[in-house]
């Protein structure tokens, strides 16, 4: 890559978030150029099409072959995402790898080492850190006018009513892959602090009758940091008027929120009434953030700096969300570090 030319950028599962990202980077992200999308089914040439990207490949390692490709997105599903950063980071590919990074720590080890060994850039997808709010909540955190944080909260509700068959949804995905967000939510918003201790709460209440096979549609999880701080992530799968992410951040010298469950700042005064408009969609609420990540990340490997957020930040956040998993069959609090302590005996 010469210094002047765009980093070449290359998709890896062209699905409901890979389109997002890859229209993302295709048509607004200065310096960047989608090259290339690899997906096994026939929304690789979809999307491709779509986006004037000349390269379909159907396998990943295909795509990883190519040495017209400088780093992948990889947006593939959750469990093989950390195969796929390993063969990434071989192939001598950056990788934006959506979250979360890994679902064992075994794994996100493995990812983070093979990252470190090969000397590229890993950045992993939680966009809530360069949502605007939260940038502006960590900045009064870190200029001490919050004070010594106290009470976090954190909170996503998935845009209802909820349609998707259980059946088809893995174990675990309410903390591994929507509350992940908010467990690194937390973390960002109170910096330097280490989670301790998980105590999870988690039910089926929006489909109660795949409760025995395992299915958990609504959680509630207390976080405590080393620094005194007491944390709550809560998540549910169906809020009906919306997509609803918010932060929070209670301290010894004021407070902050962040996000909102509002798609702008408008109000609409009408006949019936006053009222918001609520974004359906991520992609809607959160599109400057998605778009700042890839900023950060195109810039991360121009500059030859570390990316803004780790696998070591994902290995975090994995360690809470893997804790609440625990909890949540337990019914009783889980030290973080007993589970960290399994990676390493
Ligand atoms: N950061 C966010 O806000 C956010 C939002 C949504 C989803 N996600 C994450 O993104 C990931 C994907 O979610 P999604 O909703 O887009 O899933 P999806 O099922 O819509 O898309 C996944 C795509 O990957 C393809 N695929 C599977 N294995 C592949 C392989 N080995 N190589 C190439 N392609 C492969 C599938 O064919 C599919 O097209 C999940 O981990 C999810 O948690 C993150």
């Amino acid at each position: 890559m010469s210094k002047n030319s765009p980093v070449r950028l290359a998709l890896v599962g062209a699905g409901r978030i890979g389109s997002n990202h890859a229209e993302l980077v295709a048509r607004h992200v200065p310096g960047a150029a989608l090259v290339a999308v690899a997906d096994p089914t026939p929304s690789a040439d979809r999307l491709a099409a779509d986006l004037d990207v000349a390269v379909v490949e159907h396998s990943a390692q295909a795509l990883l072959d190519r040495t017209d490709v400088d780093a992948v997105l990889i947006t593939t599903p959750a469990r093989t995402h950390a195969e796929l950063v390993v063969a990434a980071a071989a192939a001598g590919k950056h990788v934006f790898v959506e979250k979360p990074m890994a679902v064992t720590l075994a794994e996100a080890d493995r990812a983070i080492a093979a990252a470190d060994d090969a000397g590229v850039v890993l950045q992993v997808g939680f966009n809530r850190r360069f949502a605007p709010g939260w940038v502006a909540a960590r900045a009064a955190i870190d200029t001490g006018r919050v004070g010594t944080p106290q009470l976090l909260r954190s909170v996503t509700r998935d845009p209802g009513p909820f349609s998707a068959d259980p059946a088809r949804i893995p174990p675990g995905t309410i903390f591994l892959e929507t509350l992940i967000h908010d467990f690194d939510a937390l973390c960002f918003l109170n910096p330097g602090a280490r989670p301790v201790r998980v105590t999870a709460l988690a039910d089926a209440l929006i489909r109660p009758d795949a409760k025995a096979a395992g299915h958990l549609d609504t959680a509630v999880v207390t976080v405590e940091f080393d620094n005194g701080a007491i944390a709550t992530a809560e998540a549910s799968f169906s809020a009906l008027y919306g997509y609803d992410v918010r932060g929070e951040v209670f301290g010894s010298g004021g407070m902050v929120t962040a996000g909102d469950a509002r798609a702008t700042d408008m109000t609409y005064y009408g006949p019936d009434g006053i009222g918001v408009d609520t974004a359906r969609r991520d992609t809607d609420l959160l599109r400057s953030a998605y778009l700042a990540e890839f900023v950060a990340f195109t810039e991360a490997i121009r500059s030859g700096t570390p990316a803004p957020v780790t696998g070591t930040d994902a290995r975090t956040a994995l360690s809470i969300a893997l804790a609440a998993v625990r909890s949540a069959s337990t019914r009783g609090p889980v030290e973080v570090a007993d589970v960290l302590a399994e990676v390493t005996a």
